[in-house]
């Protein structure tokens, strides 16, 4: 069948992985409407149900971004998926996180997920990807004077590129029947310490990047004082908690099983974003 009546409503479209994943659509024939508050097609706020109907209208696939910095919202998502099941949409597929389906249960990852498998009017597929490379060249993870800050304990993470998530949901939005079902792990091609990340960013960057370990109550509020909303403790913790025990995520083969390539090095990543790192440190 011709993809002229496809229709892709991607939802936090303005972010890491929603706005790469509309181009990719659009550039393969499929139309792709970014949906969130700033910057996308549509208006879509998530505690504006009444902007979920228009945002639907059309669409016969959706990418499910639930809204960030939060843990309570799987009220808010079963009331757009029942709107979604109205509209007639075929497919949806969840951006979750590695091993969201074993989140704490004051975390609503879990819930989520059922929410959305257990429906009968739509096929599935639930994206759990490991920590994104991307938060050390954004706000997430910054480096500060030359220090990278963050609570492990010496444990590893299979650090995943957005670039591989995006073109990984792209092929589930392509061909829901192929990927109907299916819950992937995203991550990496290897596990990294933060003292791996670090040097890596200095050798790339040539500058002095050093990785400090620190308590992760510290941490915590330390974010919490910056803006991070208090409630968002509970999924730092959970996310942090997984690397200091040793239980962070491990390379597994997901992306490469989905797009046919080998998922991408965080040396490959840091070689092209070199000029993040000159930039924060210029600040
Ligand atoms: N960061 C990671 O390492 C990581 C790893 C695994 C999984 N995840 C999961 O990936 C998801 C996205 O996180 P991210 O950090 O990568 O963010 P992101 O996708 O780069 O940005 C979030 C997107 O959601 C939109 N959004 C946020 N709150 C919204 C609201 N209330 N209503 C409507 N749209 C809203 C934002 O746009 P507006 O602000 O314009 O609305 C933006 O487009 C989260 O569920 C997170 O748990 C993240």
């Amino acid at each position: 069948m011709a993809n002229a009546k496809q229709t892709a409503l991607i939802l936090g479209g303005s972010g890491r992985t929603g706005s790469l994943i509309a181009e990719q659509l659009t550039d393969r024939g499929v139309q792709a409407r970014t949906a969130s508050r700033h910057g996308s097609d549509l208006l879509f706020d998530w505690d504006e149900p009444n902007t979920y109907a228009a945002a639907l209208a059309g669409a016969d696939r959706v990418y499910l971004v639930t809204p960030t910095m939060r843990i309570r919202y799987v009220n808010l998502v079963a009331i757009f998926l029942d709107l979604a099941e109205a509209a007639g949409v075929g497919h949806v597929t969840l951006l979750s996180t590695y091993n969201g389906d074993r989140a704490p249960q004051d975390v609503d990852m879990a819930a989520v997920e059922a929410e959305v498998a257990n429906r009968g009017g739509f096929t599935h597929t639930i994206l759990r990807p490991a920590w994104v490379m991307q938060n050390f060249t954004d706000e997430h993870l910054p480096i500060v004077d030359g220090l990278l800050i963050v609570p492990s304990g010496g444990g590893s993470e299979a650090f995943v590129d957005a670039l591989d998530i995006a073109e990984v949901a792209v092929e589930t939005l392509l061909d829901p029947a192929e990927h109907a079902g299916a819950a992937y792990s995203l991550t990496g091609p290897e596990a990294l310490t933060f003292d791996d990340v670090a040097r890596t960013i200095a050798a790339v960057s040539r500058r002095s990047v050093m990785y400090q370990d620190i308590d992760q109550e510290a941490w915590i509020n330390g974010a919490i004082a910056a803006g991070v909303p208090a409630e968002y403790a509970k999924m730092l913790q959970w996310l942090t908690g997984a690397i200091i025990a040793g239980q962070g995520s491990r390379p597994s083969g997901d992306v490469e099983t989905v797009i046919g390539r080998p998922a991408t090095s965080f040396e490959a990543f840091a070689l092209r974003s070199t000029a993040v790192w000159a930039v924060q440190e210029g600040k």
